[in-house]
């Protein structure tokens, strides 16, 4: 059978080694990757959407199969655009499992060919969002090992 191809979206304001995590197991499992950077309207990002592409092409460049892309509107036309059957989404903890239920059943409903499918990050990553990442570095912690390296310098250099 075909391999299909699969679509990560995500706002990833800033993207960390959480995202990083489910990137390469996707990219173990399906024939392309594309991982889809987009506004989510209910948040107010912190980098721009360019920062944001720039960020994740850069940490992702050396994953087999994994390409960078921005796209705005519906989710389902941008994947079913991109001949992809797949969506991806990380599920680290039991908190997660309302929002994520609520937005794969809607985007079925929208495209009943477009199947969403959750990867479970490794263990050590469970605890990390982008949110607590921004206010760890905001006062001045360290956040080494909890962003790609290249993150860790829009990090230092913006102000939160
Ligand atoms: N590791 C670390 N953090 C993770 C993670 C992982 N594996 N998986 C999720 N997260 C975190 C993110 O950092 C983010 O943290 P934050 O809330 O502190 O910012 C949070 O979980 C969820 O963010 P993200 O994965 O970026 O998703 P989102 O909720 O911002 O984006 C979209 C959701 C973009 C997929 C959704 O809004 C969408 O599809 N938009 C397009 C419009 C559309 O079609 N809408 C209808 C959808 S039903």
């Amino acid at each position: 059978m075909k391999q299909p191809i699969a679509v990560y979206p995500g706002s990833f304001d800033p993207p960390t080694n959480g995202h990083l995590d489910i990137i390469t197991r996707a990219s173990l499992i399906f024939s392309k990757v594309i991982v889809a950077v987009t506004d989510n309207s209910n948040k107010n990002p912190s980098f721009d959407i360019k920062t944001r592409y720039k960020m994740l092409a850069d940490a992702a460049k050396n994953i087999p199969g994994v390409e960078v892309e921005i796209f705005s509107g519906l989710l389902v036309d941008y994947v079913g655009g991109k001949k992809a059957s797949v969506i991806i989404r990380g599920l680290r903890v039991v908190s997660d499992f309302e929002y994520e239920f609520q937005m794969a059943l809607m985007n079925r409903r929208l495209n009943k060919k477009i199947e969403t499918v959750f990867l479970m990050p490794d263990e050590s990553y469970t605890y990390l969002s982008s949110s607590i990442v921004k206010q760890v570095s905001r006062l001045g912690g360290n956040t080494k090992g909890l962003v790609p390296k290249s993150v860790e310098k829009y990090l230092k250099e913006k102000t939160l």
